[in-house]
């Protein structure tokens, strides 16, 4: 059986703790689609197809690894590219309410997909997106916390910002 997986977010941008999951999931999952919600609501700091190129820069090594974006319900997307499985991650016990409430609402949006939680490394549990920037807008080094590229893009957003 090929299982595809979704692995969805706003990655804006993407961490090493993302990465660490896709990883995971690549290892797991005979396909994995990370997909970028296309949210007209939020203002985020990189465009969709920043976020894609910084996706797909990251995961270039992992073959069964592909990058997109989708708008509206991600239970849709999911089944109209034949996945079957949303891979969320938990850091902490913080997470679970949101991503338990999502998750068992999309089991009833859906039947057909199923919700997998994740665990990324201890290393990164208290690793965030917003964190993160907000670390990089104030000058703050974030090596090691997102991919080299990713980097040298969140240091040029706030030098010319
Ligand atoms: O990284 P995020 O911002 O926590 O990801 C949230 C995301 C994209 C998974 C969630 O907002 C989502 O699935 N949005 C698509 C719209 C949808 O299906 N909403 C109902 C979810 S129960």
């Amino acid at each position: 059986m090929d299982t595809r997986a979704v692995y969805p977010g706003s990655f804006d941008p993407v961490t090493n703790g993302h990465i660490d999951l896709i990883q995971r999931s690549a290892a797991l999952f005979d396909k994995v689609i990370v997909a970028i919600l296309r949210n007209t609501e939020k203002t985020p700091l990189f465009t969709v197809e920043e976020r894609v190129t910084m996706l797909q820069e990251a995961t270039r090594d992992l073959k069964n690894v592909a990058v997109t974006s989708f708008a509206g319900l991600l239970v849709d997307f999911v089944e109209q590219i034949g996945a079957s499985v949303i891979v969320r991650g938990i850091r902490a016990v913080s997470d679970y309410e949101y991503e338990l409430q999502m998750a068992l609402m999309n089991r009833r949006l859906s039947n057909k997909v199923e919700t997998v939680f994740m665990l990324p490394a201890e290393a990164y549990s208290f690793l965030s997106s917003k964190l993160v920037k907000e670390i990089a807008q104030h000058g703050g080094s974030i090596h090691g916390f997102v991919p080299a590229d990713v980097e040298k893009r969140l240091c040029s957003k706030f030098r010319t910002q």
